[in-house]
């Protein structure tokens, strides 16, 4: 089954061809950095009109290099929710009308099932049940996957997601947009241990996280620099808050391997592409005898490819929508 998806959620208008949830055949995406860069961050009005102008030539572009046409599509997937309104609209309301022109499925995804999902195509071997640490710009997740459409959260984030949490200390660093990847480049080599911010204690849950006062702590250590006339250690101070991020995802997986015992471990979203998250979760699991998955680095970030993926167990499931389907800004993803 051959499914064209659309992805729009945030800042990267994408859009893929995947064969039976596992087969890239083609995936475009057109990247909107260089404009929210001027900005520090992204602009959601700017990520909208951004989408508008984009998306239909970005979706002929993914047929094309798939070597076939709208006809010989079986569906098509679309990110309907969580993320910006604004972004997830034009994505929903083209693939609706793709849908009904070409008279195919239209099949609704949610965005962080998709995120899960792009291990499906890094990993042919890789079927549920599995524990899954899901870390994006919006969302800190713990789940069990128990199918391809049955999720059970385990642990969340209490306030902010660890990608906010590395792109507001990014950007306080001085590192351009997207931050967490820049800060990840320029701190390899740091010294970890150069300082320290506090680590979260969530006593009454023992999965949930939360990384707003390592963020305040990051804040406070720059302000009292700048009072103090100090130059701020970028790489020390960058290697240092990564580590830290990085221990209280790998304490709450830690425990969850304790208390849950899986067999596999399924590690998705932007911050799946960073580099000490990587190296820790493979010592972790090493250490407790879990099998790891993590995307290859492509598939880490934003693709409509992953939403192909999904988008197929979603369609084996039943998951039809009609022309009335709306885009929702949060959702969460055992909904
Ligand atoms: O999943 P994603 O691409 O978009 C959302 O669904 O939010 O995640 C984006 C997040 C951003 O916060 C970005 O800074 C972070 O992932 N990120 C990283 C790295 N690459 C992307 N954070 C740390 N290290 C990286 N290498
Ligand atoms: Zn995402």
């Amino acid at each position: 089954m051959k499914i064209l998806a659309i992805e729009t959620s945030c800042d990267d208008t994408g859009a893929a061809v995947v064969s039976d949830g596992r087969t890239v055949l083609s995936n475009v995406v057109a990247s909107q950095v260089p404009e929210h860069i001027l900005y520090g961050g992204v602009v959601p009005e700017i990520a909208s009109r951004r989408h508008c102008e984009s998306v239909s030539g970005v979706a002929a572009e993914a047929l094309r290099r798939a070597g076939t046409s709208l006809q010989e599509i079986d569906a098509v997937a679309v990110t309907y929710a969580p993320g910006l309104i604004g972004a997830l609209l034009v994505g929903v309301n083209f693939a609706k009308g793709l849908a009904y022109a070409a008279g195919k499925p239209l099949v609704p995804v949610h965005h962080l099932r998709g995120h899960v999902a792009a291990n499906y195509l890094c990993h042919a071997d890789l079927t549920p049940p599995f524990l899954a640490l899901i870390v994006s710009g919006g969302h800190t997740h713990l789940v069990s996957v128990e199918d391809y459409t049955v999720y059970r959260v385990i642990g969340r984030t209490r306030d902010d997601a660890a990608g906010e949490a590395m792109d507001k200390a990014a950007r306080l660093l001085g590192f351009d947009y997207p931050g967490g990847l820049n800060m990840d480049k320029a701190c390899t080599g740091g010294d970890p241990y150069a300082y320290s911010f506090p680590m979260p204690k969530v006593t009454d849950h023992p999965f949930d996280f939360s990384f707003s006062g390592m963020k305040t702590a990051a804040i406070n250590l720059l302000h009292r620099m700048e009072q103090t006339g100090q130059t701020p250690d970028r790489v020390n101070i960058g290697a240092s808050y990564m580590h830290c991020v990085t221990e209280c995802l790998c304490d709450r997986t830690r425990r969850a391997f304790e208390e849950l015992k899986p067999e596999r471990f399924v590690l998705a979203g932007g911050v799946s592409a960073n580099s000490v998250l990587r190296n820790k979760m493979e010592k972790l699991c090493a250490q407790n005898g879990v099998r790891l998955y993590m995307p290859s680095l492509v598939f880490c970030g934003d693709n409509a490819a992953m939403i192909g993926a999904q988008g197929f167990y979603e369609n084996k499931s039943g998951r039809i929508a009609g022309l009335n389907l709306n885009a929702i800004a949060s959702m969460d993803i055992d909904k």
